[in-house]
């Protein structure tokens, strides 16, 4: 825990020094007002938005983008989608991949955002290469590592708020959760990852991110 927080310390510490301040995670109770408010998504209007806004030119047109670095959103939770657009759109995501982001959804709604959500989860997810399960992948009491499938369900499928982690991009997962090890990704509600992501070793994070990743 201690590591975490100095992650995060330090992370203010450096906002607000900089020219772009990072804001921070929003807390739970702002998050279920926040996901409360969100608009019913229709995925017509989401497919017309993904052609017309770019998406496609980064994220391929089917949602499985060629840079193996950049995530898959096909058949991703559709909550966890608009969180992240929210994000992103507020400037709670560092590093420059996540600039990348914030620039394109400067200008949507919370509407579109519901809509590209909804269309980009109902999507087929794309199969995973099926890497023998790491060890880690059941936890370690003695770190205080509680297992992946506590959170993103037995198959790594997701629900709600937590991501799917199966038909990942595998160098995605593993840039991910180096991110998360860091702090530089801190936009998690609760430190769901962050509480644990510093004790987990390179090895690991390179096993899990072949498990569940393609
Ligand atoms: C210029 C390239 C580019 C364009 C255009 C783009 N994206 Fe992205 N997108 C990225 C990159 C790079 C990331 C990974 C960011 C990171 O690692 O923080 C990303 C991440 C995301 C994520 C987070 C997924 C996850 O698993 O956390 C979502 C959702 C997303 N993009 C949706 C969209 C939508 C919807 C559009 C169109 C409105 C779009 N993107 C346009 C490059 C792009
Ligand atoms: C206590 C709950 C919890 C546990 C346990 C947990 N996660 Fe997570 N995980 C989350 C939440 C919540 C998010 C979404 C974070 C956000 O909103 O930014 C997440 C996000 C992620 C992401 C980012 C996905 C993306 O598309 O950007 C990865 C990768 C990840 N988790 C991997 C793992 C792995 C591997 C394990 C097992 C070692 C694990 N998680 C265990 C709650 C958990």
């Amino acid at each position: 825990m201690r590591q975490t927080f100095s992650c995060l310390f330090l992370g203010f510490g450096l906002a607000a020094g900089a020219t772009a301040a990072l804001a921070e995670a929003l807390p739970l109770p702002e998050w279920q007002r926040e996901l409360a408010a969100k608009p019913q998504g229709d995925a017509a209007r989401g497919s017309t938005l993904y052609a017309g806004r770019g998406c496609a030119g980064c994220h391929g047109p089917d949602g499985l983008a060629d840079n193996r670095q950049w995530p898959v959103l096909t058949g991703q939770r559709p909550l966890y989608l608009y969180k992240m657009l929210l994000d992103y759109q507020a400037d709670r995501m560092a590093g420059p991949d996540a600039a990348i982001m914030a620039s394109v959804v400067r200008a949507l709604s919370r509407q579109e955002m519901a809509d590209l959500a909804e269309w980009l989860g109902a999507l087929p997810r794309p199969a995973a290469a099926e890497a023998p399960e790491p060890a880690i992948l059941r936890g370690d009491r003695k770190r205080l590592i509680p297992p992946c499938s506590a959170c993103h369900g037995a198959h790594g499928q997701g629900w709600d708020l937590q991501p799917a982690l199966r038909g990942q991009n595998r160098d995605y997962l593993a840039k991910t959760l180096q991110r998360f090890k860091t702090g530089e990704r801190n936009n998690d509600v609760n430190a769901g990852m962050s509480q644990f992501a510093a004790k987990l070793t390179d090895e690991e994070i390179r096993a899990l991110a072949d498990h569940y990743g393609r």
